[in-house]
């Protein structure tokens, strides 16, 4: 199956990583600095983006589908992302903005790809359905060991509240997902920068906006 051709003259930006390692905080401050440098900026995440998406986030994060298994689980974060794609990340790709999504398609290859063994092939069919040309133009992968991830995850959940279906799963899973977006980033080095989430959030913004500038055309004159 040849590759669709890409989509619109925007950007595509994507955050991976374990969980709690700051991507939503980190897509805030840059979408902050590219609205200073006068850039149209989306920010979104997955699953999710749109109506239909969230709804089907709310079932995968229950854990309702999980005993129907990863292969399950696969197509329906494809599901979601179709319509995620096709509502929001193509039109403004079309119109030229910078997308950048919290969790994308490398999260399904190391959450239902590596972690849950579902079948390479099965994973890039997915992605070619689902993606319709929208591939990302660069990856943050914000790396952090696992424990300290999940504390801060659990901070930011606030006591009482119950960890979802993936923060659930032991110790072993969160450090073979480590290990497996490391992969991902070190296959396709063109694509993928890795980042090290244990620093202060401004720090680590720091370091995402230096990347940015040199990878797309922005002003990097644009006061902090
Ligand atoms: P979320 O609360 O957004 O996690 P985080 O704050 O760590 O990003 O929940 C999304 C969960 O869904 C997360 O555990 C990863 C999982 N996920 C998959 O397993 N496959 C996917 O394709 C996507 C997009 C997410």
């Amino acid at each position: 199956m040849s590759a669709p051709a890409r989509v619109g003259p925007g950007r595509l930006i994507t955050f991976e990583g374990g969980e709690g390692a700051g991507k939503s905080t980190q897509i805030r401050l840059l979408a902050e600095r590219l609205a200073r440098a006068g850039v149209e900026t989306v920010s979104t995440r997955e699953p999710g983006g749109t109506p239909k998406a969230e709804r089907l986030r709310e079932l995968l994060l229950s854990g309702r589908f999980a005993a129907r298994g990863p292969l399950f689980e696969a197509m329906l974060f494809a599901a979601a992302r179709i319509d995620h794609v096709d509502g929001v990340i193509a039109p403004a790709l079309k119109r030229g903005a910078f997308v950048l999504c919290d969790r994308f398609v490398d999260s399904t290859r190391a959450y239902q790809g590596a972690m849950g063994k579902v079948d390479p092939d099965m994973i890039r069919l997915l992605e070619t359905v689902a993606l319709a040309g929208a591939t990302p133009d660069a990856t943050f992968v914000l790396d952090l060991p696992p424990a300290e991830g999940l504390a801060r995850a659990a901070r930011r959940r606030g006591a009482g509240a119950r960890p979802d279906r993936f923060e659930r799963e032991a110790s072993a899973f969160h450090e073979g997902l480590r290990q497996a977006f490391l992969r991902i980033a070190a296959q396709e080095k063109e694509r993928c920068v890795v980042i090290d989430a244990a620093p202060p959030p401004e720090e680590v913004a720091k370091t995402i906006w230096r990347k940015m500038t040199r990878r797309f055309p922005l002003s990097e004159e644009t006061p902090a």
